[in-house]
């Protein structure tokens, strides 16, 4: 509903932190520019730092450098958050903005948005619903925390709107928007498709399996991480296997032992065997997707955005905040176990690509649509 016209200056702050979130909010700032009585403030707290989770972000996606950073770095739940608010606040005070945007479901997503409610700005959180109904996983906290809280829920599938309603949550505040990750990954799936990452890597398309693992449940439990890791170990005796590997999994394979389920790249296109390498850039990854045979993963992102590739996708998880992947898309959910992986891995392998269908509204215009319903709101459309 529109209110009275304001102020010919709508300042907002919005908030990144962590690998996740960047991608979430490149086409959100883009969309903001293209309005100039928007005065948009990029803050990043430091959640992810290193130049692999977040500085090739900002290159490949060409995103404005952070106007602020709260270099908060890695640190306990507690002291993360805390940091986070600590510094949050000082900027806020300083910013005054009428609006604080947050996106995702990281712990950076609801230590701003508590910061700025308890200083009485509303907050916008893209992304809203999503729930896996497991409160074990620290992102569901966030989630679930975050929406209580926000003035603004912008979603990206039905099911989204029902778990919050379902919540209490009033429909006026829920907008069913679509897919800021999409707007994103459509924008450069050109320019993805001319990196040299295959040629690099010594793959062909269509040749190798693609994983990424970083959740706290498959990588901090040593007894799930070996399991895993003998699970694309036997299946890496079918086809290459090629794992980028967040640094948080990284440490723990050094410290459990656990380099011996690698192979050794030797010259000439990658044979049979399962491939550590550092994280990649986005078009990079994008492109690694792209072509792959499968996708074996525990992000949530990533279950999304093989649906958009229509590459098939093994989660290793047991549930999903994102069902429309599995119901619509191209998602599986396989769990940890060794067997089931290794079964429905080989299924997919032997079988033709099953059809698959683009989930409402994933059509590369979210961002506008969250941008137009906060002009509406704040009164800057007269
Ligand atoms: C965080 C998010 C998770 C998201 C993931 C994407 C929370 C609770 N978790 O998990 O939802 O899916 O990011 O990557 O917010 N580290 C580095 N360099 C970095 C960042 C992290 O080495 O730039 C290492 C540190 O050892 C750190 C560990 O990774 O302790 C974990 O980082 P953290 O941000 O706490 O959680 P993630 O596992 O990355």
């Amino acid at each position: 509903m529109a209110v009275s016209f304001k102020g010919a200056h709508f300042p907002i702050v919005n908030v990144v932190g962590a690998r996740p979130n960047f991608m979430k909010m490149a086409p959100l700032l883009a969309e903001m520019a293209r309005h100039p009585e928007i005065r948009a403030v990029l803050v990043h707290t430091g959640q992810h730092y290193d130049e692999a989770m977040s500085t090739l972000f900002f290159q490949d996606l060409e995103m404005p450098a952070p106007d602020i950073n709260l270099e908060v770095g890695s640190a306990s739940h507690a002291v993360q958050t805390a940091l986070i608010m600590q510094r949050f606040e000082t900027v806020l005070l300083e910013e005054k903005p009428e609006l604080v945007l947050v996106v995702g479901d990281v712990n950076s997503t609801l230590a701003c948005a508590l910061t700025s409610v308890k200083l009485g700005i509303p907050v916008a959180h893209v992304e809203a619903g999503l729930r896996s109904f497991d409160r074990s996983m620290p992102e569901e906290i966030n989630r679930l925390l975050t929406d209580a809280i926000s003035a603004y829920l912008f979603t990206t599938e039905k099911s989204a709107n029902e778990n919050l309603l379902r919540e209490g949550i009033p429909p006026e505040k829920i907008h069913f928007v679509g897919n800021v990750m999409i707007d994103t990954l459509l924008k450069h799936r050109d320019q993805a498709g001319r990196s040299q990452i295959l040629t690099q890597l010594r793959v062909r398309e269509q040749s190798y399996g693609l994983v990424t693992l970083h959740r706290p449940s498959n990588v901090d439990c040593p007894h799930t991480l070996e399991t895993i890791l003998g699970a694309l170990h036997a299946l890496a005796q079918r086809l290459p296997i090629l794992f980028p590997c967040h640094p948080r999994t990284r440490e723990k394979i050094g410290a459990l032992h656990l380099t011996h389920y690698f192979t050794h790249p030797t010259d000439g296109a990658l044979s049979r065997g399962l491939y550590l390498y550092e994280p990649l850039g986005y078009l990079d990854f994008l492109k690694l997707m792209a072509e792959a045979k499968l996708v074996l993963t525990d992000s949530g992102g990533i279950q999304e955005e093989t649906t958009i590739l229509g590459v098939p996708c093994l989660s290793l998880r047991e549930n999903t905040e994102r069902p429309v992947t599995v119901t619509g898309g191209t998602n599986t959910l396989v769990g940890a176990a060794r067997e089931q992986i290794i079964a429905k891995a080989l299924e997919i392998l032997s079988q033709p690509r099953l059809p698959y269908r683009v989930p409402d509204l994933w059509d590369g215009h979210a961002a506008k649509r969250i941008v137009q319903i906060l002009l509406r709101n704040f009164g800057r459309v007269p």
